[in-house]
């Protein structure tokens, strides 16, 4: 950098401080912040807020400001690849960059070089000493300096322990054991989802697309909500934002965003990426061992019971049916686990603090996994277990579309939805309602099943996941504890066969 360079930067300072004297910007209350890379709010580099931010993802910055809606909270943070700075007074944020150490560490201290009195004192002083014959001196101390400061991305590379690049896991995972939130603060989620590349289109239905996507190389799933699911975009955007929810079993939030395109709003959700994609796409070519059956049930039930607990400790968490329970919204790992994705239409309850809260989304559950209860309307929507009910009966539905594709003595079913042999393609409510309600019928379970304990086991949880009565049913907790039982118990008796051999 010239000298001119540095007197350009020394005089800034000084502007930017008589400005900061003089400028009349409270009239309305609010600040003013420069505002830089923001679409929409800014006007001629400059936007009034409440809060003035900074942020830096991955090389890419953001200056502008925000209402003070937003929590204070989603404000101080740094990691690896991001950092968030925001602050309360008029173009605060023109001047933050990100600290040189953005290693991995958190810190709430936001840097030196980001506090205009600091920045003013040393331009003031700088620019007498520039008019001095020291100027030169001068120059070449700050060149030495500044050459002290190592780009972040360079100094990350060498802070990791295998020189890889850091996977979002990796970041999220620090982020969410900091206990510093529910996920990436709401500026980072918006920087990272607009740094992502569209790559392939993997499903398309009424809910909109999903796509494969890439994030500083790695594969992340994209939502793309049709505009007429709105509802379920927010609805989800807010459980994702307010719950701590990760769990193996649930699909891994990463980021939302909602943007406006050609007039029209973008809804965004970003995800972890399971290759295999999702449960009903999976069963459709694979079979399964008794063994890989009971793992993919039990992951199933174990996230549907992190969904149905509340938690009351210090990460508390409150309870969440999820009521569109189905192969489609389950999605396979490549470890033969499962989780569960969407949460659009959940309800969420609270005895701790007394609430329940069932949204207001006009969408309704998938008719052909509806329960007994739903379809005749007897369902008692003010009783937060009324839900928890209406999902294990869909959760018996998916167990049984798992177990069709299991090979039993060399005997394996086609793939087909529940209820096939019922009902056409796209059932109508009254058509549902007819065989579940008034007739009473069940899914038909193949001889084969009641050849293995394993299937036996599961064939009878699922006749219990079916009673007509929903409090009858099941609870999730009790799925999980008998599948986890079955689980060891087949553990041991492989163990056992093979100490035999
Ligand atoms: N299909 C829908 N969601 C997906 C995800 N997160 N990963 C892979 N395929 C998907």
């Amino acid at each position: 950098m010239g000298s001119s360079a540095l007197l350009t930067v020394v005089l800034a300072g000084a502007l930017l401080w008589i400005s900061a004297i003089h400028a009349d910007s409270k009239d309305d209350g609010k600040l003013l912040c420069t505002c830089e890379n923001l679409k929409g709010t800014c006007v001629n580099g400059t936007c009034r807020g409440d809060i003035c931010f900074y942020t830096w993802v991955n090389g890419d910055e953001e200056r502008g400001c925000f209402s003070a809606m937003h929590a204070m909270e989603q404000c101080m943070t740094s990691f690896r690849r991001f950092f968030v700075h925001c602050c309360k007074k008029d173009h605060c944020n023109a001047l933050t960059t990100p600290p040189p150490n953005i290693n991995g560490v958190t810190t709430t201290t936001p840097p030196e070089l980001s506090r205009p009195e600091l920045w003013i004192t040393v331009s003031l002083l700088l620019l007498i000493m520039t008019a001095s014959v020291c100027g030169l001196v001068l120059f070449l101390c700050f060149r030495c300096a500044s050459s002290k400061k190592e780009p972040p991305e360079i100094h990350d590379v060498a802070m990791l322990p295998n020189g890889n690049d850091p996977t979002y896991g990796v970041i999220f995972d620090e982020f969410c054991t900091s206990g510093s939130g529910t996920g990436l603060p709401y500026l980072v989620q918006r920087t990272m989802a607009r740094q992502i590349s569209l790559v392939k289109c993997v499903g398309k239905g009424r809910y909109g697309e999903v796509w494969r996507g890439t994030w500083m190389g790695e594969s992340v799933a994209v939502k793309i909500f049709s505009s007429r699911d709105e509802h379920s975009w927010f609805r989800e955007t807010e459980i994702y934002n307010t719950v701590q929810l990760r769990h193996d079993n649930i699909l891994g939030f990463i980021a939302s965003d909602m943007t406006s395109k050609n007039s029209s709003t973008q809804l965004w959700l970003v995800t972890h990426f399971h290759e295999p994609g999702s449960l009903y796409d999976f069963l459709q070519n694979n079979s399964l061992e008794p063994e890989s059956c009971l793992r993919m049930c039990l992951s199933v039930a174990c996230g549907l019971v992190h969904l149905h607990t509340e938690i009351v400790s210090s990460q508390e968490k409150p309870a969440i049916a999820h009521r569109d329970l189905k192969s489609r919204n389950i999605l396979v790992k490549r470890n033969g686990q499962c989780c569960i994705a969407d949460l659009g239409l959940a309800v969420i309850h609270s005895q701790s603090h007394d609430y329940l809260d069932v949204g207001n989304n006009p969408r309704v559950g998938t008719k052909r996994y509806m329960a007994p209860e739903v379809l005749d309307e007897t369902i008692h929507m003010d009783v937060f277990e009324s839900y928890k009910q209406t999902d294990i009966w869909a959760l018996g539905l998916v167990f049984w579309e798992i177990t069709r594709r299991t090979m039993v003595n060399g005997i394996v079913e086609e793939y087909r939805p529940p209820f096939f042999d019922l009902v056409p393609l796209d059932p109508s409510f009254e058509e549902m309602k007819k065989v579940v309600c008034v007739d009473q019928q069940r899914p038909c379970l193949h001889n084969r099943l009641h050849s293995h304990p394993i299937l036996v086991a599961i064939v009878k949880i699922m006749k219990e996941c079916w009673y007509q009565s929903p409090p009858a049913r099941l609870t999730a907790l009790r799925v999980k504890k008998t599948l986890s039982k079955l689980d060891h118990d087949s553990d041991f008796s492989i163990d056992k066969l093979k100490q035999d051999v």
